[in-house]
């Protein structure tokens, strides 16, 4: 039985219909002083299937709750889905004093199930901080499909080295085009994000930026304004993650970006395509 985190209502709903899977009745409350409770007054399956993209502090909170409520429930196994897993990028700790939250969520996640799958992870070593076994699934390939079937002379390109096989990923399921990488540095204390343009030619080329998160948007953003400088044709961004938080989108629609597209994982008005099919796949 599937079992839904309030964030990953659309996620769940898919991944209950590519599997065959029933979707569990949930509810979420919030108390007077902001405590949050999520509960599966029905469940009653040895199998549970917790779905809750960690979002933000209370979608954590409720994922911890929906381990904790199915247990209490009977349920003997219980795996949990991270469609995004929250603080996946702060899997360092940069200066003295700081935590590694990424390992410190994870371990508090490990000890409510006995299996953990995520999507499209920033680095795959976090699956490490898991107590339990965890698995990364991949589901970029899926954010070709929403792209114009006519793209001119494609060329998709990762913001930085680091997401240069997911841009292969992308072009790969697209079906035709070249791949290369711009080199990103951004500034921790301002936040500020410098891109250096590739070498690839893009004149009257169409552009297909991908990488795994869109969060401030300020990497996209940068990118697309040194593409349009050197006379590009349009520019789609594509991310599995669309967390798109504050004014992102508004910073690419003035950078300007042909369309938007990312997965559900993030449930956004730019989820156009699902990555449950490819956790279905590994469940
Ligand atoms: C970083 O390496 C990630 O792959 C993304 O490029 C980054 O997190 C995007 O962040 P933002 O949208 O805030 O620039």
């Amino acid at each position: 039985m599937i079992v839904s985190g309030s964030a990953s209502q659309s996620f769940a709903a898919a991944l209950a219909g590519v599997t065959g899977r029933d979707l569990a009745a949930v509810e979420f409350e919030r108390f007077p002083d902001g405590e949050v409770m999520a509960s599966v007054p029905g469940f009653d399956a040895d199998r549970a299937v917790v779905v809750a993209s960690t979002v933000s502090g209370d979608a954590h909170l409720e994922c911890l709750q929906l381990q904790d409520a199915v247990r209490e429930a009977g349920a003997s196994e219980v795996t949990t889905v991270l469609p995004y897993m929250g603080y996946a990028r702060q899997d360092e700790a940069f200066d003295a004093g700081e935590p590694v939250s990424a390992r410190a969520v994870a371990r508090a996640i490990s000890s409510g199930t006995d299996r953990i799958l995520t999507v499209n992870p920033h680095e795959e070593a976090v699956c490490d901080f898991f107590d339990v076994p965890a698995e990364p699934v991949d589901a970029a390939g899926r954010l070709a499909e929403p792209l114009p079937a006519d793209l001119a002379d494609p060329l998709f390109l990762s913001p930085d080295e680091g997401a240069i096989e997911l841009a292969a990923t992308v072009r790969d399921a697209y079906g035709a085009g070249e791949t290369d990488h711009f080199v990103k540095e951004r500034d921790y204390d301002t936040g500020e994000v410098t891109v250096e343009p590739s070498d690839a030619a893009v004149a009257n080329r169409d552009v297909v930026l991908a990488d795994d998160i869109v969060a401030t948007g300020s990497t996209m953003s940068e990118s697309i304004v040194h593409l349009h400088d050197r006379e590009v044709a349009r520019v789609f961004v594509t991310c599995v993650h669309p967390m798109l938080a504050g004014n992102a989108r508004t910073k690419l629609a003035r950078a300007g970006v042909a369309a938007v597209y990312g997965t559900d994982t993030v449930e956004r008005p730019v989820s156009a395509v699902s990555a449950a099919p490819a956790v279905a796949e590994r469940l």
